[in-house]
């Protein structure tokens, strides 16, 4: 393995393709390793990420999309940089939005969109995903053959936040065509799909759910954007506007690349493993212990940033207040101390639910348990309705010698493409 001083993970073209091995790696030097090139602190231990993620007292959030990218408002100054922090909160990326913020606005921000994930309204989705699964199978069952990214992963994705959000019916075409890039199943990759959720439909998206938001304050309805326009804080202050737009538009970004990521590698290793397939349609309880050991073996969020606030040691390494810490959630689910056998996909592994995939601590994902019925919801109905569910070799390549394109960033972890075969279930 090219030692570490020489790889640079934010820009190495191999190691976005396949990090894995440059992760262990760094993790045999030091679980704790400060990186040259950028000079991020990685860390690649099961243990030492979680005391991290448990900790805003000793790590901000601000930096947490960004990383090092780009470098700091401020040069760090002494051994507590927490009024430098505020005073620049509004140059860092995206400091808008709840997964930057520290409390107590995070706590505030966080509090409002609780009242949205509501136990009735995961369920109401939840019903949703079920039909929406079958409406896509319809389209894609009977052609044998589809790329099951742009066919069914990330429409389904972006309809079903659209559903909890609830964007009427008549609007979700173009949710569709504009967040998921619609085009008619089993044709080519149309150019939106390319382009993860960035500033410009966020802003589309912040544009229609203003105006949705601003319609709903100004003629009540009893339609769920009717009671998001009238949530209030606890202390029953109603919120601006924006204040409400942002948490719910950030949805899109933080649920939709991620779970497209998870359905395309859990159904990946099914595709590749017959013997999975055998075993998942013979007990439908597995379906649920499938979806975490997915997280866990291709965690969809690669890596996750904090700036250090207050100087501090981790795993016996010092950091010192504004060193950028990065917490590589992919290798703190494959550190051997805590997996055994990390690189194998083991459906039966005990602990395979402690994966910190959906982070840990107060940013802990807000939208695990969608993301999961999202994930049990297609597997199933996907056993129900294909069967002999292959990789597809005239794209891939045959079993031996598989060409898996993953996209090319630092920050998340998944397929390009996933091109599969199947037969239609008599039905
Ligand atoms: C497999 C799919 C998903 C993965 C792997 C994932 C991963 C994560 C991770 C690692 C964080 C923590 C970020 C941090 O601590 O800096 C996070 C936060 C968040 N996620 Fe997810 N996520 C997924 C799906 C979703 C979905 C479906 C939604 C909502 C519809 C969602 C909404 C959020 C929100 C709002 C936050 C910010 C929470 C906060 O800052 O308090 N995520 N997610």
């Amino acid at each position: 393995m090219t030692e570490p001083a020489v790889v640079d993970y934010f820009t190495d073209a191999e190691v976005a393709q396949s990090p894995y091995e440059y992760l262990a790696h760094l993790r045999s030097r030091n679980p704790v390793f400060r990186e040259p090139h950028h000079d991020v602190v990685v860390i690649t231990g099961y243990q030492e990420a979680n005391e991290v993620f448990r900790d805003p007292e000793r790590f901000s959030a601000c930096v947490a999309i960004g990383g090092p990218f780009p470098p700091l408002p401020f040069v760090p100054e002494g051994d507590d940089i927490s009024e430098q922090i505020e005073a620049h909160r509004h140059c860092f990326p995206i400091f808008e939005h709840m997964v930057t913020m520290d409390p107590p606005e995070h706590t505030r921000t966080r509090t409002l969109l609780s009242r949205l994930l509501t136990p009735k309204r995961l369920k109401e989705n939840q019903d949703y995903m079920w039909r929406q699964a079958d409406r896509q199978f319809d389209e894609i069952a009977a052609l044998g053959r589809c790329d099951f990214l742009a066919d069914y992963a990330k429409p389904f994705a972006t309809l079903v936040i659209a559903d909890l959000l609830g964007v009427p019916e008549g609007d979700r075409d173009e949710f569709r065509a504009r967040l998921a890039g619609h085009k008619e199943p089993g044709t080519r990759v149309g150019a939106l799909d390319s382009e993860p959720v960035g500033s410009n439909p966020l802003q589309w998206l912040e544009d229609t759910f203003g105006d949705y938001i601003a319609d709903r304050r100004a003629t009540p309805r009893g339609d769920i954007l009717g009671v998001l326009a009238e949530t209030t804080y606890p202390d029953g202050t109603l919120p601006e506007l924006i204040d409400i737009v942002r948490p719910a538009t950030f949805l899109f970004a933080a649920g939709q690349e991620t779970v497209t990521k998870l359905l395309s590698s859990a159904v990946r290793v099914l595709a590749e493993q017959p013997e999975l397939q055998r075993l998942l349609r013979a007990d439908r309880s597995l379906v649920g212990a499938f979806i975490e050991e997915s997280l866990r073996y291709e965690s969809p969020t690669k890596v996750d940033f904090r700036l250090t606030r207050k100087s501090t040691e981790v795993g016996g390494v010092d950091i010192p207040a504004g060193s950028v810490v990065m917490l590589a959630i992919g290798a703190a689910n494959r550190d051997p101390r805590k997996f055994d056998a990390p690189d194998t996909f083991d459906l039966a592994r005990p602990n395979a639910r402690e994966h910190i995939a959906f982070g840990r601590g107060i940013h802990t994902c807000a939208g695990a348990p969608l993301a999961r019925t999202e994930g049990q919801v297609t597997l199933n109905r996907m056993l129900d309705r294909l069967h002999d569910i292959a990789i597809d070799d005239s794209v891939h390549g045959p079993a031996d010698r598989r060409d898996y394109r993953y996209e090319p960033t630092f920050l998340l972890r998944g397929l390009q493409e996933l091109h599969i075969t199947y037969t239609e279930a008599p039905q």
